[in-house]
Order: structure tokens, then sequence, then C-alpha cells
């Protein structure tokens, strides 16, 4: 299990705390399942896929706004194992779900809305339709994590997919056993 601090209100966590939580997540399942491939939605600077990139096989992560896109291209230029893509999660997911059907993966979801001004796809907070969307594959050998989950969220649940309402109440459950606030 991933060692963790205090319950943020006793104890707030900075930015590299946080990060090295996610990450440290991240990993755990990726050991306990064996999984290869990490699929990111939401690029932003690319921190994450710079873990991942030492970590994984391969890391597939895709970005809604060309500057983030642009940029983490150029970070990530000449690494072979990064495969950076500029579209909305909505159309992309089911691509990248055929395509990577017979992989172990570690799905990370995390593209939403990031700041006044900034670009987002059809909706601002999208991981119920990618839910919805990795929920319909079907998925035989992968493990779906998501960051920034609110207190909403498992309300919302109920209309994607009914019969993944113990799943809400599991997630729930761990949120709270490990002291995870929104947003986090
Ligand atoms: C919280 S940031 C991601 C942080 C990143 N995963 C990391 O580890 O550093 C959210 C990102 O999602 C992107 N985004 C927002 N809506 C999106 C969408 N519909 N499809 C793809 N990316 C999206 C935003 O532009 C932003 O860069």
């Amino acid at each position: 299990m991933t060692k963790h601090k205090g319950f943020w209100w006793e104890e707030p966590w900075t930015g590299e705390e946080v990060m090295g939580y996610k990450t440290g997540v991240i990993r755990e399942y990726k050991d306990k399942f064996g999984l290869d491939i990490l699929v990111e939605t939401g690029t932003y600077a690319g921190d994450t896929v710079e873990f991942g990139r030492h970590r994984f096989r391969d890391v597939y992560s895709v970005e809604i706004d060309p500057r983030n896109y642009e940029a983490a291209k150029e970070r990530f230029k000449g690494v072979p194992n990064v495969h950076l893509y500029l579209a909305d999660t909505e159309d992309w997911l089911p691509e990248i779900v055929k395509l990577l059907s017979e992989e172990g993966t570690v799905y990370w979801l995390d593209a939403h809305k990031s700041g006044e001004g900034t670009p987002y796809g059809k909706t601002p907070f999208p991981v119920l339709e990618e839910l919805g969307i990795l929920l319909k594959a079907n998925l035989k050998n992968a493990v779906v994590l998501m960051d920034d989950i609110d207190s909403t969220f498992f309300q919302k649940i109920k209309a994607i997919a009914p019969e993944a309402q113990e799943l809400g109440g599991w997630i729930a459950e761990m949120r709270i056993a490990r002291g995870i606030q929104d947003g986090y």
C-alpha cells in the first residue's frame, strides 16, 4: 500500500507530495496487476508522462489544449515510448481502447477544464463519459484510476452504470480510508 500523510485538513500536502502520492497509486496498481501500458487523459505539462515513461513500456496521453500539446511534444521529442495526441478524450478514448484491447493497461483519467479561459471538450469534466466508454469496452486486463472525483460523482454514476454503484461505494471508502480530499 502506498504510504500517505495524515488527513489533509490536519496536515496540508505540498504539490510534490500530491504528485508523489498520485504516482505512488499508479505504480501500486501497475505492480499489483503486472500492467505494461499507461493511458492518461489530460497531458497538461506532462509530469505524469515523465513518471510513466520510466516505468511503463508505453505511455499514451491525450490533450485538448494545443499549447499544452505542443509544449509536451517538445518536452518528449525523440522519446520512443511516449505517444501524445491532440484531441478531445471523448473522441479519442474509444479508439485507444480498441488499439490496446489486448494489453494490460492502467487508465489514469485526469482530463478536465483547468482554469479560466482554458479550452475543454463537450463537457468541462468528462470523467463520467470516459468511464462510460471504459465500462462499455468490457476490458479484461485493465485498472481505471480517476483523479479529481468529487462528492457528486457517486450520484452521477448511477445514470451511466447502475451496476457500478458498488464500485462507487468502494472508491468512496478507499478515499475516506486514505484521507484524500476532493480535488485530488
Ligand atoms: C489537471 S490537468 C492534467 C494534469 C496531468 N495529468 C499531470 O499529471 O500533470 C487537466 C488537463 O486536461 C486537459 N483537458 C480538458 N478537457 C479535455 C478533454 N476533453 N480532452 C482532453 N484533454 C482535456 C486540460 O487542457 C488540462 O491540460
